[in-house]
């Protein structure tokens, strides 16, 4: 097993970028639940297993959250959800959408592109 030690290329290189399960397990689970459903740490987090709203977003508009942010007062406090600007690669960011879209939609794989997506790629 000389490989081992010596850090061979690898099926899954460094340059592969993350399955958009494992980013949203990293990055968003926190506060929104590795289901979608918000957790006890933040209960104003938006339930991302609601189908029509986040149909209603629609791709863009879960991009859009996701860099931007969202910033939500609830009483006298803001909970705000981070912006994450251009931390993510445009492919990761897509494959993230796709995730989040297949936590209320089980008719999508996890690591597929959604309708939207297939749409704005093929417009590009
Ligand atoms: C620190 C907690 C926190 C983290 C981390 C977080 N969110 Fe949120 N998210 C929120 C809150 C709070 C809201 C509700 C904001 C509102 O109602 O305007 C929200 C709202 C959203 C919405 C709905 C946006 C809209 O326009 O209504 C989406 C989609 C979303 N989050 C996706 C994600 C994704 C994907 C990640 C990981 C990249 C993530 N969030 C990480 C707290 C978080």
């Amino acid at each position: 097993m000389l490989g081992l030690l010596g850090g061979c290329a690898d099926a899954a290189g460094p340059e592969q970028p993350m399955s958009g399960r494992q980013t949203y397990e990293r990055q968003c689970a926190r506060c929104h639940g590795d289901d979608g459903r918000p957790t006890k740490a933040a209960p104003t987090a938006r339930d991302l297993t609601n189908r029509s709203y986040i149909e209603s977003l629609g791709d863009r508009g879960i991009r859009e959250a996701i860099m931007q942010g969202r910033p939500v007062m609830v009483g006298p406090e803001q909970k705000t959800m981070p912006a994450f600007g251009n931390q993510f690669s445009d492919a990761e960011l897509k494959v993230l959408v796709g995730y989040v879209r297949s936590l209320s939609n089980s008719e999508l794989g996890p690591d597929e592109l959604t309708p939207d997506a297939v749409r704005e790629r093929a417009g590009e």
